[in-house]
């Protein structure tokens, strides 16, 4: 991993922080300077992120430049508000970098997809980000601060996937939602930019049984699932000036995405 400090004036909240993608995030920018703040549905797993980032454990009210855990529903109008309202207070400042990580599946083919499953997914997936994502760019806008903004789609928002018209509905729409949101932002010097994994191990694809597991593998050109670090690396160039022209990309870590069909589409659900 490179050692770059390219992040040491940054504030960066994370979501989704207290596992998988979100905590390999909160460790990398922290590990490029950045003071994080991560945040999770889960309030004892993101005080444990914050553990590994050598910070002290005080939620919401950590003193300047140390990091400090979160609990936040994002799919919450009001608890998405009052967590920007938190941070803000805690350090005295809107964070410049804000991630996205918080996401869940409920899978289910079309045929018995309940209303509720939809719903669910669309409300954290979807609707999570555009509450994080308005409320951010609330903030850094009255205060005049520039920032990046990089949101976690997958790259089945863009291909789809058996038994997951929810969630590909979802990250499709996370990908509208970031390039719409980076041409109204970047005259305020925004950036937003989606990230689009593939498989990642992680708890989410854990799930996965593991004939299915073989079988996609088979079917990833570079022959492996990524680690959540693979993920960490392109959120950390994007939330650093290194990628200071970048605004309203779809950046795809998928170890070049399966090519779909025959036998390996057939094994379905479960699968990111
Ligand atoms: N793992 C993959 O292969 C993969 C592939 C493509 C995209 N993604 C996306 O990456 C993101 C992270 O996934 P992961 O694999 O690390 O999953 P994960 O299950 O390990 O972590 C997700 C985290 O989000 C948190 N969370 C869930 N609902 C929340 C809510 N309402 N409010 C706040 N936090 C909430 C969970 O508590 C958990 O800590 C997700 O958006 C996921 O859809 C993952």
């Amino acid at each position: 991993m490179a050692s770059l400090l390219r992040l040491s004036s940054a504030l960066a909240l994370v979501t989704g922080a207290g596992s998988g993608i979100g905590r390999a995030v909160s460790v990398r920018l922290a590990r490029e300077g950045a003071t994080v703040a991560a945040c999770d549905l889960d309030g004892a797993a993101a005080h444990e992120t914050v553990r590994l980032l050598g910070g002290p454990v005080i939620e919401a009210q950590a003193p300047r430049g140390n990091h400090a855990a979160f609990q936040a529903d994002v799919s919450e109008t009001t608890a998405a508000r009052r967590l920007l309202e938190q941070v803000q207070a805690c350090f005295s400042r809107p964070p410049s970098v804000v991630v996205s990580c918080a996401g869940i599946t409920r899978d289910e083919f079309l045929l018995h997809m309940s209303e509720d499953n939809w719903d669910k997914v669309i409300a954290v997936n979807l609707k999570g980000i555009f509450l994080v994502t308005q409320a951010a760019a609330q903030a850094l806008v009255s205060s005049g601060c520039h920032g990046s903004i990089i949101n976690i789609s997958s790259i089945n928002g863009k291909v789809g996937n058996m038994g997951q018209t929810n969630y590909a509905s979802s990250k499709a729409g996370v990908i509208g939602l970031t390039q719409s949101a980076a041409r109204e932002l970047g005259r305020h010097r925004i950036r937003c930019n989606s990230v689009l994994p593939g498989f990642i191990a992680t708890p989410m694809t854990e799930k996965m049984p593991q004939k299915v597991k073989e079988k996609v593998t088979g079917l990833i050109p570079m022959g492996h699932f990524g680690d959540p670090e693979d993920v960490a690396d392109v959120v950390a160039f994007l939330a650093s000036e290194d990628s200071g022209y970048i605004t309203g990309a779809s950046v795809e870590v998928t170890g070049m995405r399966p090519a779909w069909g025959g036998r390996g589409q057939r094994s379905g659900t479960q699968i990111i």
